[in-house]
């Protein structure tokens, strides 16, 4: 062997080993490599394995709570359904009673009046003079003895309907307050007592007090809502009273009280009778007054209409 040929064998087994070494080297990396690309792998699998199962059980749940949803949702609905009918059910039975209470309250209303008109004479609204006769047997179911300070002095006992006489009483009241004088001089008067007195006046005028008496049955004064009033001036001179400041504020303020002067100038039964003055009630006294109209001018079923609420 030559000295050229020495370091040219050793060049090339440096470089074989040199290869050797090399391919060695990349094997065992190559190795390494796929053992961690195996390991990824199976790591990767297990992962997508339990997603998958998570998510299978997240779909399950969703089943389920979607199942749920939709059976209280049709539960709702039929629950909705039923309290709609049952609020149908009320609204109706609701609507039965307001026609039965409306029905009561009718009734009750029908009652009130009929009980007031059961307590109220019927004759206390109608026409009595010289052409309209009442029964001779009618005494009023209420009278009541009236307070001798308004009676002027030197007359018997007066009375007066029970149900009327506050209203009496509270206009003689007033009117004093304005410093007026009433006094009654005749109220209630029993049928004998109207015959007496119209024979008393007959034997002095003969058929002249016709003009100025009832006949016993014709008189206003057996209702018992009718008085003669003058005051203690005037006196029993009826006539005269026409020019007291007493009966210039009756004639303004009477009605009120619910009387009404029965007999005025012109009237076609008796003679003008400022004094005589008849109760028929608030209402109706209100409404003759504005009307200016006596209870004689109006049609008897108009009247009758106020019966029930006299006394109010
Ligand atoms: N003075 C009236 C008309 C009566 O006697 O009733
Ligand atoms: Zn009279």
């Amino acid at each position: 062997m030559s000295t050229q040929t020495l370091p040219r064998t050793l060049i090339l087994s440096a470089l074989l080993l040199a290869l050797c070494g090399s391919t060695l080297y990349l094997f065992v990396q190559s190795r390494s490599q796929a053992e961690t690309i195996t390991a990824l792998t199976a790591e990767k699998e297990r992962l997508f394995s339990e997603n998958s199962a998570r998510t299978q059980a997240l779909l399950t749940e969703q089943n389920i709570a979607n199942t749920t949803i939709t059976e209280l949702t049709t539960r709702l609905a039929a629950l909705t359904t039923e309290l709609e009918d049952a609020e149908d059910d009320l609204r109706k039975e609701k609507n039965i009673n307001d026609n039965f209470e409306d029905q009561i309250k009718e009734i009750s209303g029908t009652i009130g009046i009929l009980d007031k008109l059961s307590k109220t004479d019927e004759e206390l609204l109608q026409k009595y003079s010289r052409t309209y006769f009442l029964n001779e047997n009618f005494v009023p179911m209420k009278l009541k003895k009236v307070d001798q300070d308004y009676i002027l002095p030197g007359k018997k006992d007066q009375y007066f309907h029970g149900d009327a006489v506050n209203f009496l009483t509270d206009m003689i009241d007033e009117a004093k307050s304005d410093g007026l004088d009433l006094k009654i001089v005749s109220a209630y008067r029993s049928f004998d007592e109207q015959a007496d007195l119209k024979g008393q006046f007959t034997q002095v005028y003969g058929t002249g007090s016709n003009a100025f008496s009832a006949d016993q049955g014709y008189s206003e004064h057996q209702l018992g809502t009718t008085v003669d009033l003058t005051n203690p001036t005037v006196g029993g001179a009826y006539v005269s009273f026409k020019e007291t400041p007493e009966y210039q504020w009756l004639l303004t303020h009477a009605q009120r009280y619910g009387f009404i002067l029965s007999y005025p100038e012109g009237n076609s039964f008796y003679m003008y009778e400022p004094w005589h003055w008849r109760f028929v009630g608030v209402d109706l006294a209100g409404d003759l007054h504005r009307a200016d109209a006596t209870l004689y001018d109006w049609d008897q079923r108009k009247i009758d209409e106020y019966l029930v609420s006299i006394f109010d």
